[in-house]
């Protein structure tokens, strides 16, 4: 209840994806550990964020915006004192590189001071009165109760607080389980939660998700659940809701982003965005790149200079200056990447790339693989890791149709220098994917823009200005006019 439980009983051991050598062979380094909560522990956590929310009725959920942001200021300034160990964490956790985990934490307080301002807007319009009809009406952002927060590995901070800050600053009480791969590193801002928040407000809770989560589910006492993670693992956890009707659900998933490379494309610049798209954080995002439709025109010449550009990106440890390939985090995915290179090639497909697909541990080499065609998981599958398919086509009517039939609908690349074809495309793909980028890679930011997705990609839209209306609900004080009603 706000305060930091001893640790008694259960600990989960934490190894990095950065291996060391040991009489056995490389080896991941153990870095850590965690407690791992009882059930019963996280339901003693539920109880807290409930008893705080009180119906609307608590400390938090009453307290003015103006105090509300204090408090979150506050929070950010402990937390930029733990900058330095956090990032280091960051690093060492998911094997992200140190030049992006400072990025990830600086945007992630740009993300936070961006909140803040957003919501003095819609305060300042909270307080404005409208007359109509003979009422006087005062539109508020009222919170919506307790929110379960769960945020995915590869953005353990980021992502994490995209939905945590707008979701607490609404005056909504929490329930905050960090990712697996990145449980440290929310170690050192427990203290500043627990000091800048009133009792209750913000829960954390360590552990087995699988183990803990349904049963929260199961009370029926969330009310918010946001999770970016897996399509699978959010329908399962909305089904255990009692009341899943009432239940608000804001949800970052799956996605298989194609980048379609017309027969007019710019190829240097298809090449260099697609790399960044496919290949930034190993592939490890949901916005890359996870497979690329090229006119078959332009196929062998595509291939060639991408091969040239995988095999100028630099791999090694993260803290080595300009690496862009680091060590995977989840034990089992270079085994995945393997099948899924192994099955292409079970249908005709090649590594077009020298070394690509190479396994040592936790590290895998980027791999290209064409001509990849139906048959294969590559074409489906969310790889989610460092392996590039390619798919030739000569009508682009392939790529929409591609694009139709997925079951994902996040975003699509376009590379063309051809304006006609360009407009041809936006709309028919603006309503596949949520977002259509022209000429660029993939991605979601900067974080003012909606980040959204059709069909199993999303549920409920986020941005700076969107996250703090999905964490609420607009209310009304309505007063009958008497000087109206006089007439
Ligand atoms: O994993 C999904 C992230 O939201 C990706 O964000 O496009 O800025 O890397 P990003």
């Amino acid at each position: 209840n706000g305060a930091l439980l001893p640790w008694a009983g259960e600990v989960n051991e934490v190894f990095s994806p950065i291996c060391i050598q040991t009489k056995d062979g490389l080896q991941r380094k153990r870095i850590g550990s965690y407690p791992v909560c009882t059930v019963k522990e996280s339901m003693e956590a539920l109880d807290a964020a409930v008893n705080a929310f009180d119906n609307g009725r608590g400390e938090w959920p009453t307290m003015s915006v103006a105090n509300r942001i204090a408090c979150v200021e506050r929070f950010t300034h402990k937390m930029l004192e733990q900058k330095d160990t956090v990032v280091k964490l960051i690093m060492w956790e998911i094997g992200k590189s140190y030049a992006d985990s400072v990025k990830e934490f600086d945007r992630t307080v740009e993300y936070i001071y961006a909140t803040i301002d957003a919501l003095k807007d819609i305060d300042r319009d909270s307080s404005r009165f409208q007359i109509e009809q003979g009422i006087i009406a005062q539109v508020r952002r009222s919170p919506l109760g307790v929110v379960l927060c769960m945020g995915p590995f590869n953005y353990p901070l980021n992502e994490t607080f995209t939905t945590l800050i707008p979701a607490l600053i609404m005056g909504n009480t929490l329930l905050f389980k960090p990712p697996k791969h990145g449980t440290l590193l929310h170690y050192p801002l427990l203290e500043a939660f627990r000091s800048s928040f009133p009792k209750g407000v913000v829960n954390t809770i360590y552990g087995r998700g699988n183990k803990i989560v349904p049963q929260l589910m199961q009370s029926g006492k969330i009310n918010v659940l946001t999770l970016i993670g897996s399509s699978r693992v959010a329908d399962e956890l909305k089904k255990l809701h009692p009341k899943v009707n009432r239940l608000r659900a804001i949800l970052g998933l799956d996605a298989k982003n194609a980048a379609i490379v017309t027969r007019d494309a710019d190829l240097d610049l298809a090449v260099k965005e697609t790399v960044l798209g496919a290949l930034s954080f190993n592939g490890q995002r949901c916005t890359a790149i996870k497979i690329v439709y090229v006119h078959r025109s332009l196929a062998q010449e595509f291939l060639k200079k991408l091969t040239e550009e995988v095999s100028r990106l630099k791999y090694g440890m993260p803290w080595e200056s300009g690496v862009a390939l680091t060590p995977l985090p989840e034990v089992n995915k270079p085994a995945y990447l393997t099948e899924c290179i192994e099955d292409a090639k079970q249908f005709g497909a090649k590594v077009i790339n020298p070394n690509g697909g190479e396994v040592l541990e936790s590290f895998v080499y980027p791999a290209i693989v064409y001509p990849v065609n139906e048959q294969m998981k590559l074409y489906r599958e969310e790889q989610f890791g460092p392996v590039v398919p390619v798919v030739p086509f000569d009508d682009l009517e392939e790529p929409i149709e591609y694009l139709i039939g997925s079951s994902h609908g996040q975003q699509v690349s376009i590379f063309s220098n051809n304006a006609a074809v360009i407009s041809s495309l936006i709309d028919p793909l603006v309503n596949q994917v949520s977002r259509v980028n022209i000429n660029c890679q993939c991605q979601r930011g900067p974080d003012i823009f909606p980040f959204t997705g059709r069909k199993d990609s999303a549920e409920g839209t986020l941005s700076v200005v969107d996250a703090l209306r999905s964490f609420s609900i607009r209310s009304l004080v309505a007063t009958k006019n008497t000087e109206h009603n006089k007439d």
